[in-house]
């Protein structure tokens, strides 16, 4: 494993000692016999937006669900916050819900987030997970749906919308949770051109607001226009010029 850069020296975040956010410590992952991450370390400082690129099958949708508390270290650690992010913490339901609001992940595939009867129950679904009121809930739907630019969807079935139209919806339901970080697997597959480019503002926008973003991507018009710093995944080199961490696997 190589890092030809340390992230901590990229990011105007780092200049005042921000902790880690998430933090890999010689991490490793196989999906029964196929290592899938080898030895990563890797930190990711609050507000920091990070795009993840590499080959097929380099790792970055696993790296992602790593970040979500989706799968654990069969080696090595993961923190987020300071916390170890374990089987066995994530057994702790207080433990794993507080993690899933804080940290959003959108899929690839939003077939795979979407279950809910209408689209304002799946805007819901987090913020009631997270046990809040009805009349908060309420609002925060509401305001997730406004941003979003799908208050007409609001009663319609999410599996009966088209791709981009369910894309809005998938992020609407991890903004209304208002998390710190939001993990994105390839936003940008599928959609129109119109779309691209509103996803890139808002993309852009919740940067500026300060969340960390974490995306993986092959897109490089969207990887030039958001990211502080890459992570290249494998042995690709690319972007030498660039601030950049390399993660040789
Ligand atoms: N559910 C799974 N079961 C077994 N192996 C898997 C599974 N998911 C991924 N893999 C393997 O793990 C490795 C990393 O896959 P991953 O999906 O993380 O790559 P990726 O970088 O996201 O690729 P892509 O650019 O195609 O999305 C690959 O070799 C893949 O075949
Ligand atoms: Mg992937």
């Amino acid at each position: 494993m190589t890092h030809t850069h340390d992230p901590q020296t990229l990011h105007r975040a780092n200049e005042d000692d921000v902790p880690a956010l998430i933090a890999f410590d010689d991490f490793c992952y196989a999906y029964d016999e196929t290592p899938a991450l080898r030895h990563i370390t890797l930190s990711i400082s609050a507000g920091d937006s990070v795009v993840l690129m590499g080959d097929n099958g380099s790792g970055k949708s696993t790296l992602l669900k790593a970040i979500c508390g989706l799968l654990f270290a069969q080696r090595g650690s993961y923190r987020f916050d300071g916390q170890e992010v374990t089987e066995r913490s994530m057994r702790d339901l207080a433990f794993s819900k507080r993690l899933h609001q804080r940290i959003g992940f959108i899929f690839q595939d939003s077939d795979a987030q979407l279950f809910c009867a209408s689209v304002e129950d799946e805007v819901a679904f987090g913020p009631r997970q997270m046990g809040l009121g009805e009349q908060e809930v309420a609002q925060r739907v509401e305001d997730a749906c406004r941003l979003l630019g799908i208050e007409k969807l609001r009663k319609r079935a999410p599996y009966a919308l088209s791709g981009g139209e369910k894309k809005r919806v998938a992020i609407a339901c991890i903004l209304s949770m208002n998390p710190d970080a939001f993990c994105f697997d390839e936003p940008l597959a599928g959609l129109d051109a119109s779309t691209r480019l509103w996803l890139l503002g808002f993309l852009k926008q919740l940067h500026a607001a300060g969340k960390t973003l974490v995306i993986a991507t092959h897109d490089q018009s969207l990887a030039d226009e958001v990211a502080d710093y890459f992570v290249y995944m494998g042995d690709h080199h690319g972007y030498e010029d660039r601030p950049h961490v390399h993660i040789n696997q």
